[in-house]
């Protein structure tokens, strides 16, 4: 029996050298077998607007959503840590929104911290949170709830005015008391630099191998998402192909009265 992974544990990993593993997923079945194996941890993201719900962005996820997906994936882990996404709008109207919204995540779904999109913005936000002791991921770089600001899906920090933004925003991240900051769609060498010289643990997507962790959507690592492939995602399986076989052979056995058989009846 594994000890559950805490915040102490992820800083450990860090000190040590060891890569932390992160797995974005939404339900009970997917989380379990992420836990089964070891995932450090499993991240409820708002990804799911577009993964699970077949929607063109994460902006139009609720509240609700996210702490209906969170507690089924709650209700799979035995020992990974579990960090929530807040959704767009849920912490950007008002601080007293953005805590009572987050405290809801925390009680309602037993999370262990809760990801919040954004930099210098948020900052003092974030430091209110993590005094009352809710533990916060930051995620800077691409932040897919400003997709239509950032003008589509895209890398940042190429250009020298955006590279300044993102070590600011950052540096706020870290300042504020964000535990662990998710870097997405960053340069290598942008991602190996805030890496070196943080105090919070770094986990990327798309921004190359130098950081603390990664971080994958579960559909993407298991090759489920067959119609999008960003350059930073790997399959390592033909998940989509596995189900489809299976679904091909089960319809043509029952079309030709093969299944079910007396094994699969009760006398
Ligand atoms: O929503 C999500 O799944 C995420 C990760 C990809 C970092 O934010």
């Amino acid at each position: 029996m594994h000890e559950q992974v805490t915040v102490r544990t992820l800083f450990k990993k860090k000190q040590e050298g060891k890569k932390i593993t992160m797995v974005s997923t939404y339900d009970y079945i997917s989380a379990k077998l992420c836990d089964q194996v070891g995932i450090d941890c499993v991240l409820v993201g708002d990804s799911l607007g577009m993964v699970f719900q077949g929607l063109e962005s994460t902006l139009y996820v609720s509240l609700d959503e996210m702490i209906y997906h969170a507690k089924a994936v709650k209700r799979g882990i035995k020992r990974a840590f579990l960090i929530v996404d807040m959704p767009f709008m849920s912490y950007q109207v008002s601080k007293e929104d953005a805590i009572r919204n987050c405290g809801r995540v925390m009680k309602e779904t037993g999370a262990n911290a809760v990801k919040l999109e954004g930099g210098e913005d948020i900052a003092e936000l974030i430091h209110k949170l993590v005094s009352i002791g809710i533990p916060v991921v930051g995620h800077v770089g691409f932040t897919p709830q400003s997709v239509h600001a950032l003008g589509g899906y895209r890398l940042v920090g190429k250009k020298e005015d955006e590279a300044q933004k993102l070590k600011r925003d950052f540096k706020a991240l870290e300042e504020a008391g964000a535990f662990m900051i998710v870097l997405e769609s960053v340069p290598s060498y942008l991602a190996q630099e805030l890496t070196r010289d943080s105090k919070s643990i770094t986990i990327g997507i798309g921004a190359g191998p130098h950081c603390d962790g990664q971080v994958l959507v579960f559909h993407d690592l298991v090759g489920l998402v067959e119609d999008i492939k960003p350059k930073f995602v790997k399959r390592y399986a033909q998940g989509a192909e596995v189900f489809r076989q299976a679904l091909q052979k089960y319809k043509e056995e029952v079309e030709k009265g093969i299944f079910p058989s007396e094994e699969e009846s009760y006398g």
